[in-house]
């Protein structure tokens, strides 16, 4: 029998796999990656064995993907075409490199995951596994397989005498970690029409969050959130302190119609409150401490670091360069920055560093402005020099 190390996440589609290679004469070896899906992990395990797999690991991820996925995303100010903070994106390849690091240790031969044929993680996936290690077979049985509904894929498990319990069909397609949850399908696929209030589970809808706002000051260190209002958080709590924070004011959701990487475009549902609210505050230091040319030049990288991550070339050369390029842009993104959530609302009301290019004598509109403003008319006509008719 052909070892292979699946991805397992304790869906149906996950656990009709491990029979289904069993079939084909695979050993399954399932692999849990926790990246704060909140789920009962014992119990997937339980449920990867029940379903014929020979072992089950579970890992738990949560610190190295906020660390060294999560954080370095936020530095780069990724946000996919403009808006989405990427919480799902940054997860896969995070769980594939575990899922490779088994399979070297298990000595398997192959790796496998449940993604369908149309979306964007059977990429992030498969360019993981191959740029890792590209002598592992790639088994993505969804994408081929002759089940077409839930209803078959409860009936082959029943067949085979497994009996899990699997949750009744939702009627969204939902991907949940620490960093956010992303809600497709159903309703949704139509996009004139409101989200309704039942997609979301870490947001509380506007109508009833608190009447008086909530203010939050967030203290960076080179680019990296530290301290909620003065106190030290490790950076797995201090997103969920931010999501709980968030989410009771209605802040993070995200409505948008997205361009998947394989051409279709979808519409797609977010709630991310601590991703908005951090995206929100570094920004904002960074215009505080950083010149103008600083400040316009690296949008064009944001976008690029965006995309690196939505198309899964997280282990990428260009990737490791734009990281180098972010922690000397950060060197001064040191400070804290004031903001308040109100009924779905985001704003930053203040921000303060010791790097600093704010100058209140330049500024002033009052007493003790040291701009000389006779200085202005030879600027303005040199400025237009290269302009000019002849
Ligand atoms: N469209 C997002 C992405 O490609 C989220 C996909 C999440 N999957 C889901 N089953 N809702 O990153």
């Amino acid at each position: 029998m052909k070892k292979v190390v699946l991805a397992y996440s304790g869906g149906l589609d996950t656990s009709c796999i491990i029979p289904w290679l069993k079939e084909r004469d695979y050993d399954v070896i399932a692999c849990i990656g926790d990246v704060g899906q909140g789920e009962n992990f014992e119990a997937i395990k339980e449920r990867a064995v029940k379903s014929g797999a020979s072992k089950a690991y579970c890992l738990n991820l949560q610190k190295e993907f906020i660390e060294d996925y999560v954080f370095p995303a936020l530095k780069a100010g990724a946000l996919y075409e403009g808006k989405y903070v990427l919480a799902c994106a940054l997860s896969r390849p995070v769980i594939a490199k575990h899922q490779v690091l088994i399979a070297q240790k298990e000595k398997a031969v192959g790796l496998v995951h449940g993604c369908t044929g149309k979306g964007n993680d059977q990429v992030r996936f498969e360019v993981t596994y191959r740029l890792m290690d590209p002598s592992l077979e790639v088994i993505a049985p969804v994408r081929g397989w002759e089940f077409k509904t839930r209803e078959e894929e409860m009936d082959y498990l029943a067949s085979k005498g497994i009996k899990i319990a699997v949750t009744k069909k939702k009627p969204y397609s939902i991907d949940t970690n620490v960093y956010g949850r992303a809600i497709e399908c159903g309703i949704l696929e139509d996009p004139w029409q409101e989200p309704p209030e039942d997609i979301y589970a870490m947001t509380k809808s506007p109508n009833k969050t608190p009447s008086k706002p909530t203010y939050v000051e967030i203290e960076f260190e080179q680019g990296t959130p530290k301290k909620i209002n003065g106190k030290s958080y490790a950076p797995v709590e201090l997103i969920q302190v931010l999501n709980q924070m968030g989410g009771d004011n209605g802040v993070g959701r995200m409505d948008m119609i997205e361009n998947r990487l394989v051409g279709i475009k979808s519409r797609e549902t977010y709630e991310n409150p601590a991703g908005t609210i951090l995206h929100m505050a570094i920004r904002d230091l960074e215009s505080l401490v950083l010149d103008r040319e600083s400040l316009h030049f690296k949008e064009i990288f944001s976008q690029k670091y965006a995309e690196i991550i939505y198309y899964g070339l997280w282990l990428t050369p260009l990737k490791s360069q734009l990281d180098a390029y972010f922690k000397k842009y950060h060197e001064t993104t040191t400070g804290v920055v004031r903001l308040k959530l109100f009924k779905g609302t985001c704003t930053v009301v203040g921000r303060k560093s010791k790097f600093s290019r704010y100058n209140q004598k330049m500024a002033t509109y009052g007493k003790g402005d040291v701009f000389d403003q006779s200085l202005a008319d030879g600027f303005i006509k040199l400025w237009t020099i290269p302009y000019m008719k002849r």
